[in-house]
């Protein structure tokens, strides 16, 4: 793809970004994926084009000044030494300036203060459609959402993928054809939201690791005591439908404390010790051992999901244990680790840890989820039907 947005020159490109970052008191606090689009957005430049940039942050419900674009195009101009023109409309004027732009970049407000791109609305699809001659989504990591600039968009537009999601889908693909043996690190606090693709993991990997807190809810759906550890009790059905599953591992021994605090006193106890006052916070020592030696033998590895509370320094040692292992493992045997999700980015980046340690760190949360449990997404269909209904016109563009 990338031979393919080479040959786009001196056209209008609406580029759709994932610019969901986090921000503080109007400061950026984390601005990789900012950086991220870059690629995409220099390759454009070079070849003479202008981009209108569309992007959401956050989940507003009345256009709340927090979640404004500002500080975003304050930070891409900065980053790329560049003037960025902001418009806070989508209106005529707006179209005419997209019209006029030379070789300058656009950038849209949150475009979630619509309702019309959340509801996928044709008309506004289509207006979004004038403001350039050709789409490109670098937007992988919100392409499991069915909205306007998403999906809506490609059915009035030549459409095509940016650099970086070419970059996450080839990543991501390892994990569909993975060299074996296999291991997946499931972590984080609900079953609710892993459970598909535990399920699906379980039937492509050797051996399904499964940590943080929602292991309560397992635990707890096999009749252990848990004590007072977080479960999602209308899960507990849910939960004992993966018990089926031999390949899923659970933790032996977990990390226990009355409360949850840096100066919390802290037990390794094995499963079946818990008492009705334990709070589940962190994997225990057995379990941190037994899961080195799984990665001492795996060729590819998937890890999603922090196994302990791990914004607590306290009940992080698991997770960072983890997180050690795996860079080393890769570092040295040369396996595939694909790691991905807002939380483990977190740790390996308080960790400083090497990125390079790593074979991937996906810019995806949900996304990624969904793209390896149903092996596509809205987005991805969205640019493939594209391509078909636009043939004729992407051939002239990039012959
Ligand atoms: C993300 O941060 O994972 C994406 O930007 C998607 O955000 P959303 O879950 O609000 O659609």
């Amino acid at each position: 793809m990338r031979k393919y947005l080479e040959k786009i020159k001196n056209k209008k490109v609406i580029l759709r970004t994932d610019y969901n970052v986090p921000i503080k008191n109007g400061k950026i606090i984390d601005n990789t994926r900012i950086k991220a689009s870059l690629k995409t957005i220099k390759l454009l430049l070079k070849n003479n084009n202008s981009i209108i940039i569309i992007s959401h942050l956050g989940r507003p419900k009345n256009k709340e000044k927090k979640y404004s674009l500002k500080p975003v195009a304050l930070e891409l101009s900065k980053l790329l030494k560049k003037e960025i023109l902001f418009s806070k409309n989508i209106n005529e004027k707006t179209i005419k300036t997209a019209q006029k732009l030379e070789k300058q970049i656009l950038m849209l407000e949150n475009i979630r203060y619509y309702e019309e791109e959340t509801k996928n609305d044709k008309e506004f699809s289509k207006k979004l459609a004038m403001l350039g001659e050709i789409y490109v989504n670098d937007a992988f990591s919100s392409s499991h959402r069915k909205h306007a600039s998403i999906t809506g968009i490609t059915k009035y537009l030549p459409s095509f993928y940016g650099l970086l999601f070419e970059e996450e889908l080839e990543n991501l693909k390892k994990i569909l054809k993975p060299k074996k043996p296999f291991t997946a690190i499931i972590g984080g606090a609900k079953i609710s939201t892993k459970i598909n693709l535990i399920k699906k993991l379980s039937k492509k990997a050797n051996k399904v690791i499964v940590g943080g807190a929602m292991i309560f809810t397992i635990l707890k759906a096999k009749n252990y005591e848990v004590g007072k550890s977080l479960i999602e009790k209308d899960k507990i059905k849910v939960a004992k439908q993966i018990l089926k599953y031999k390949n899923i591992i659970l933790p032996k021994d977990i990390i226990v404390a009355k409360t949850v605090s840096e100066n919390a006193k802290i037990k390794n106890k094995k499963i079946e010790e818990m008492n009705s006052e334990d709070i589940g916070l962190d994997i225990g020592k057995e379990t941190i051992k037994e899961i080195e030696k799984i990665l001492e033998k795996t060729k590819t590895v998937l890890w999603n999901g922090p196994l302990g509370l791990a914004e607590l320094e306290k009940f992080s040692k698991g997770t960072k244990k983890v997180a050690k292992k795996i860079a080393e493992e890769t570092k040295k045997r040369k396996i595939t680790s694909i790691i991905g999700g807002g939380d483990t980015i977190n740790i390996i980046n308080k960790m400083r840890i090497n990125k390079k340690n790593f074979t991937y760190i996906s810019m995806s949360g949900g996304a990624m989820l969904e793209y390896i449990e149903k092996e596509t997404l809205p987005g991805i269909k969205a640019i493939e039907q594209s391509q078909k209904k636009y043939e004729k016109t992407i051939k002239e563009i990039i012959k």
